[in-house]
């Protein structure tokens, strides 16, 4: 199938390894011009270099997503934001006793008002183009909150409200806009390691029996971003092997 994005302009977030990187090889391999972001200059680098050997145009800018300025910089570095996949680094498992609220505030920059400021950033210029397609990657966590990952279940949970009402707004329905978040099970990545606490991740409880693929999760993303997407707004898409055992 033909996703219908040859030659737009995605700017992700987070995005030299892992979900992020999933994300924009699979909308790569759809023809679609990058922005592409992390801290570490290296890694992004390599990252680039492997997105632009799938033929599209890739610019690379480094820094804490968390940043407005580095935000901003991501947004001016495309022609046009037809695309926004919006990521950061998960916040780091513990007990809520520990934490005060440095800790929350950093969390909340991070994962729920950094993808808001971008959202806002973005959204209305897709409007008068006609064409938007707005992918937070939070987390399966939202649907079915792990104790340890408290700064996550808070501050994606706050994001999810946010894009709940915002994708139904009809200036953005109307006009094939569209907002929702990609849920991550437990996929293969740098990130699974780090929330294990030490111990060897295992697969066990997920129904298919293994660990998710970043790049099973970028063609989701990219289904997403497709132009026959456009009818579906304001959802949670769980990409998660079976995992989560309710019916909706
Ligand atoms: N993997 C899973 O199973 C899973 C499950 C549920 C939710 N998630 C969530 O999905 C997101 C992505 O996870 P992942 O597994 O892909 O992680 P990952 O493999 O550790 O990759 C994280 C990527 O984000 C970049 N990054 C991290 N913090 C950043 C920041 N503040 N500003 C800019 N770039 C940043 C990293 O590069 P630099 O370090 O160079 O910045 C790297 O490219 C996280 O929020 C995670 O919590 C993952």
């Amino acid at each position: 199938m033909d996703f219908g994005i040859r030659d737009r302009w995605a700017v992700i977030g987070a995005s030299s390894q892992g979900l992020g990187f999933g994300c924009a090889d699979a909308l790569a391999a759809e023809g679609v011009n990058l922005v592409v972001n992390a801290r570490r200059a290296g890694p992004l680098a390599e990252a680039a270099d492997r997105l632009r050997s799938r033929g599209v145009t890739v610019h690379e800018v480094v820094g804490d997503i968390g940043d407005p300025a580095v935000r901003a910089s991501l947004v001016d570095a495309a022609p046009q934001v037809d695309i926004l996949v919006t990521n950061a680094g998960g916040p780091p498992p513990g007990d809520f006793r520990e934490w005060d609220e440095d800790d929350w505030m950093s969390a909340l920059r991070q994962n729920m008002l950094t993808p808001v400021e971008l959202i806002k950033a973005t959204v209305d210029t897709m409007v008068s183009r006609g064409f938007g397609r707005v992918v937070n990657i939070t987390s399966g966590a939202v649907k079915a909150p792990i104790a340890t990952l408290a700064l996550s279940n808070g501050a994606r949970s706050g994001l999810t409200g946010f894009v709940a009402g915002v994708a139904r707004q009809p200036q953005l329905a109307s006009a094939n806009v569209t907002v929702n978040n990609l849920l991550p099970g437990r996929f293969a990545t740098a990130r699974l390691t780090q929330t294990g606490n030490g111990t060897a991740p295992s697969p066990q409880g997920i129904p298919a029996g293994r660990f998710g693929d970043p790049s099973e999760f970028g063609a989701t993303c990219a289904f997403l971003c497709s132009a026959q997407a456009g009818y579906i707004t304001g959802q949670n898409v769980l990409v998660d092997g079976g995992a989560y055992p309710g019916t909706m």
